[in-house]
């Protein structure tokens, strides 16, 4: 879980520090996804290393999930009789359901996200147009409630990620008694800084910042 988490942690932060492009004008945002799509060329031809980077994520998806599946059942046959006595750490606490409702509602997204910004077929400017033009389009303000969408995943992908950095750290064996605070900290820093990293974009452009 923790390393195809660590691999998705990457890539939000990279996608977060790439929407910001648009503050810098359309231009500066269609450079960028031209970019991307140019990587290593010659050498390499036309969307190679994307669709290479595009395969990679969702085989971290799909092994996240996996891995998520088999922990909780490997938890429940550990422990086939609940606990009578119920802590705010254990398992099947508030911090389990987030992240399995969390995850789901970010899959769910994710299709709504990919038809909109990537495919363009649920949004005005349709496939053939510029990337800053469907993003646009996309959260203009009469289409506030998709910005409320995105606002509402946004902020799950940031209470999932939360939880799921400081478990990173357990995992990683960093957590001791003295560092507690300190670990967790960072990882609601983390994930405050990207909630409001990709919230800027969809905000600014509905309430007419960007146009
Ligand atoms: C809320 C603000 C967000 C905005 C404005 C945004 C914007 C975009 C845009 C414009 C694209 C298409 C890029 C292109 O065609 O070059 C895209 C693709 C994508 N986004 Fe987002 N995104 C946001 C949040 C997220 C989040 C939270 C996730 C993950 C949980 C995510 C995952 C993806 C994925 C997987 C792709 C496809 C990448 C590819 O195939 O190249 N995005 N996004």
């Amino acid at each position: 879980m923790a390393v195809t988490g660590a691999a998705m942690v990457g890539f939000l932060v990279l996608h977060m520090l790439g929407n910001l492009k648009i503050f810098f004008g359309r231009d500066s945002f269609n450079d960028y996804a031209h970019w991307l799509r140019t990587l290593l060329e010659p050498f390499a031809p036309y969307r190679t290393v994307l669709t290479i980077l595009e395969i990679g994520l969702v085989v971290a998806v799909v092994l996240h999930m996996w891995a998520a599946i088999s922990l909780s059942r490997r938890a429940g046959k550990a422990r086939p009789v609940k606990y009578v006595a119920k802590k705010k750490s254990q398992a099947n606490g508030y911090a389990t359901h987030i992240m399995r409702f969390g995850g789901l509602t970010i899959v769910l997204f994710l299709v709504w996200h990919l038809l909109d910004l990537t495919f363009g077929v649920v949004n005005p400017k349709g496939f053939n147009s510029a990337p800053a033009d469907r993003m646009i389009a996309g959260f203009d303000p009469s289409r506030w409630w998709v910005t409320l969408i995105y606002f509402v995943a946004v902020v799950m992908v940031g209470l999932h990620l939360r939880h799921g950095i400081w478990s990173a750290f357990q995992t990683l064996g960093w957590a001791n008694r003295t560092r507690n605070q300190a670990l967790r900290a960072s990882a609601a820093l983390v994930s405050a800084v990207l909630v409001i990293g990709f919230l800027a974009p969809p905000l600014a452009i509905t309430f007419g910042v960007v146009k």
